[in-house]
């Protein structure tokens, strides 16, 4: 089977930031697994475990969303600055009912973000808090000069203000975000959006308007029509669940049947039918494309591992979520006219996470190699086929360009067929610069602390340039990545 890519031709630029993280204050995905204080035992720069911050670092995250997710229309910021010890401890009503010393706050939000080199990207209380509280908080973290916001932050040990990229009016609003109508919402949003303080005349906050739930094309209908103009992201969250039955059954991130699989792998690839139908809605109102679309919360959402707290989210991550993670990436890709930012959930041990620790333990996932592999297409130009029908069975495509060099990415989803194809180019390349493959031979293969390397990047050796095409035969369960120059 041969396959046609149109590599003379540049697509648009696949936005770094569709390789987004999320962290909220959930579970152990900040405390603990992020964040573990100064006076630790684990190895820690200004309370920063290093190892994961090393992590992430190698993955370049571009942005990370915080605090959270439903956490941020409860979140009051004033409790997270000043004295640790007068910081108030209050109750995480969303997330197992524990305590939150609030001791990871806006200044450790911003020393986490210096570590890793992200941008920042703030989710903002309307569900709970007043539009004077957000102004507040924005006046603190971006005021340069004289305000009473900025003498506090100066007080507490901070001269400068931080740049502030990516701003969130609001999260599921339509839900646990105050169960708002899309015509409440709107209006709510036109009025916090006017409060939002730009100090940097240059460099605007990035407005995020809360966008759909999935296929709730009616929340995307009323807000773009009532507010398009004063949006600058729309976001849309979608959950890969193998049934989609959030009630009765999530299903186990580990020991599925082959059923699952392909239930997983279609639930994931509906991404692309929410994508393309949301876009529809908002080119009525935005036909320029001036709104991005935001998919800030996505990823797979399987029950908790046994033994846990419900409440945490903590839960495995197998070869399974690499290709489903690849699917979704693909069709970012695919739709990076619209798409401009996506963020995983959640970044380290939480739903889809990079990242699982326990205690002075850590590994990376699966989706962290995942991560890893398709650095290569952060900020490319998009090349397409001449005509996706061509791809075989249970295999997704994307590949790009960038300084010379063409990265091609295949997904190979099937469990029991491997995949043969040639590509044939526009304009021939002369060599393979390099070609990795993430691979297992069981569908649930993982990672655990004892073996940390089940599933991992590889040198993928069965690609090879001949005859003008690239012959490949792709593994099953595996996703593929070839640079050529
Ligand atoms: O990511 C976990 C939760 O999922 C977020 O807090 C919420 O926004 C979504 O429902």
């Amino acid at each position: 089977m041969t396959i046609k890519v149109n590599n003379t031709q540049a697509g648009p630029k696949i936005s770094k930031y569709i390789y987004g993280q999320f962290s909220e204050h959930l579970g152990r995905g900040i405390y603990e697994g992020l964040y573990v204080g100064e006076d630790s035992k684990i190895p820690n720069v200004n309370g920063m475990r290093t190892d994961v911050v090393e992590a992430l670092k190698e993955i370049h995250v571009p942005v990370l969303r915080w605090p959270g997710g439903l956490f941020a229309d409860t979140y009051h910021w004033q409790q997270g600055i000043g004295p640790k010890a007068n910081r108030k401890r209050i109750v995480n009503t969303n997330w197992g009912d524990v305590v939150e010393d609030n001791s990871f706050g806006t200044h450790e939000y911003f020393e986490l973000l210096n570590q890793l080199g992200a941008e920042a990207y703030i989710n903002a209380n309307i569900g709970s808090g007043t539009v004077q509280e957000m102004a507040e908080w924005v006046e603190y973290m971006t005021m340069p000069g004289e305000s009473p916001m900025s003498e506090l932050r100066q007080a507490n040990g901070r001269k400068e203000p931080w740049h502030l990229k990516f701003f969130g009016i609001g999260n599921e609003n339509w839900g646990g975000g105050g169960n708002m109508r899309p015509e409440y919402y709107s209006d709510v949003y036109r009025q916090y959006q006017t409060f939002l303080p730009q100090y940097d005349k240059d460099q605007p906050i990035y407005r995020v308007a809360c966008g759909p739930n999935e296929d709730d094309y009616d929340w995307t209908e009323t807000v773009m029509k009532n507010a398009a103009q004063y949006i600058d992201g729309f976001s849309l969250h979608y959950y890969t669940l193998p049934t989609g039955d959030w009630i009765n059954d999530k299903g186990s991130a580990t020991g599925f049947t082959e059923k699952v699989w392909y239930d997983t792998m279609t639930r994931a690839a509906l991404m692309d039918r929410l994508i393309t139908k949301h876009s529809e809605i908002m080119d009525k109102y935005d036909p320029n494309k001036r709104v991005n679309l935001i998919v800030d919360e996505w990823g797979t959402w399987f029950d908790v591992e046994e033994g846990t707290n419900p409440g945490f989210l903590y839960q495995q991550n197998t070869i399974r979520d690499v290709l489903t993670g690849a699917i979704t990436l693909n069709i970012f890709h695919k739709h990076a006219d619209r798409v401009k930012m996506a963020n995983i959930a959640q970044m380290v041990n939480v739903l889809q996470a990079m990242i699982l620790t326990d205690g002075e333990k850590m590994l990376k996932t699966p989706t962290y190699y995942l991560f890893d592999m398709y650095q290569k297409h952060m900020d490319a130009e998009l090349v397409n086929l001449v005509d996706e029908d061509e791809l075989p069975n249970n295999v997704t495509y994307t590949a790009s360009k960038k300084n010379d060099e063409l990265t091609i990415s295949l997904a190979n989803y099937d469990v029991a067929n491997e995949k043969e194809l040639d590509i044939a180019f526009d304009e021939l390349p002369s060599e393979i610069k390099e070609a990795t493959i993430i691979t297992a031979d069981v569908m649930d293969a993982h990672n655990t602390f004892d073996q940390p390397d089940n599933v991992v990047l590889q040198k993928f050796t069965g690609a090879s340039l001949a005859s003008g095409k690239l012959h490949m035969t792709l593994p099953t369960m595996s996703v593929v990545s070839v640079t050529l120059i």
